[in-house]
């Protein structure tokens, strides 16, 4: 599908991801999960420049899990090895094309200083970009979010009749972003598996059976139109 299909008068300003599928993908050409994840890469740049192409100005994509700790030690070192490298080797190409990097997750001991440094230097470098925010979710978890806002909330003393919606949304790692209009799921899988619970409160979910490593553009405009077509309530009667 060409962005021909897209209406780009009315392209969501966020859209979503949970990347799912890389380790299956690599299962049926018999290659290691680890193969899965490096082919995911491209599909995601190539999301991003679809993303830039039809003017989206929040992309999201959920990259590790605070679940997917539980995953075989080679997997999660890999996956953690890998996201360094990949923030050392793109993040130019990134602030060339005017993207801002941001990191939403844990920052726990569990991550090496160096991944929180290369993180850091990538998000300081294209702090000031603003064709697109790409925020990556890396050792996220919506529920660990939530719980953490409560924890913020609870230690600024407030009293409890203070704390409406919009305190919750402040505590949030996601506070300044507007909701995502549209989340993609790609492997066939129907489940938001902890992503962003608090903010897909009305989003549209788009379910592909594609799997991630070969995702790209085409299958953006593919769920955008798709995202298109709905019509979305907010639970009030048709606008
Ligand atoms: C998504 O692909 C990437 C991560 C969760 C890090 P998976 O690794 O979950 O691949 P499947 O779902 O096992 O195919
Ligand atoms: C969700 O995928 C997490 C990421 C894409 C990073 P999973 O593969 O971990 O989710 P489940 O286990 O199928 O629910
Ligand atoms: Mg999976």
């Amino acid at each position: 599908m060409s962005d021909s299909a897209v209406d780009l008068s009315a392209v969501p300003a966020h859209v979503a991801c949970v990347m799912d599928g890389n380790g299956r993908w690599a299962a049926r050409r018999g290659l290691p999960r680890t193969a899965g994840h490096e082919a995911g890469l491209d599909a995601l740049f190539d999301t991003v420049d679809g993303a830039l192409e039809i003017g989206v100005q929040w992309l999201t994509v959920y990259a590790f899990s605070t679940e997917n700790w539980t995953r075989p030690r080679d997997e999660v070192r890999f996956l953690l090895d890998f996201n360094r490298s990949i923030l050392a080797a793109r993040r130019d190409e990134m602030h060339e094309r005017g993207v801002r990097l941001r990191f939403i997750g844990g920052r726990d001991r569990r991550l090496a200083r160096s991944l929180l440094a290369e993180m850091d230097a990538a998000a300081e470098l294209t702090a000031a970009n603003e064709r697109l925010t790409l925020t990556v979710a890396f050792n996220y978890g919506g529920r660990a979010e939530l719980t953490e806002a409560v924890r913020r909330i609870v230690a600024s003393g407030m009293r409890p009749e203070e704390v409406t919606e919009q305190t919750i949304r402040a505590n949030l790692a996601t506070a300044d972003m507007p909701d995502p209009d549209v989340v993609i799921r790609t492997s066939g899988e129907h489940r938001l598996s902890n992503f962003l619970l608090w903010q897909v409160a009305y989003s549209e979910m788009v379910f592909l059976d594609v799997l991630w490593p070969d995702f790209g553009r085409a299958h953006l405009f593919e769920a955008v139109a798709e995202y298109q077509r709905r019509e979305r309530r907010f639970g009030g009667l048709d606008r």
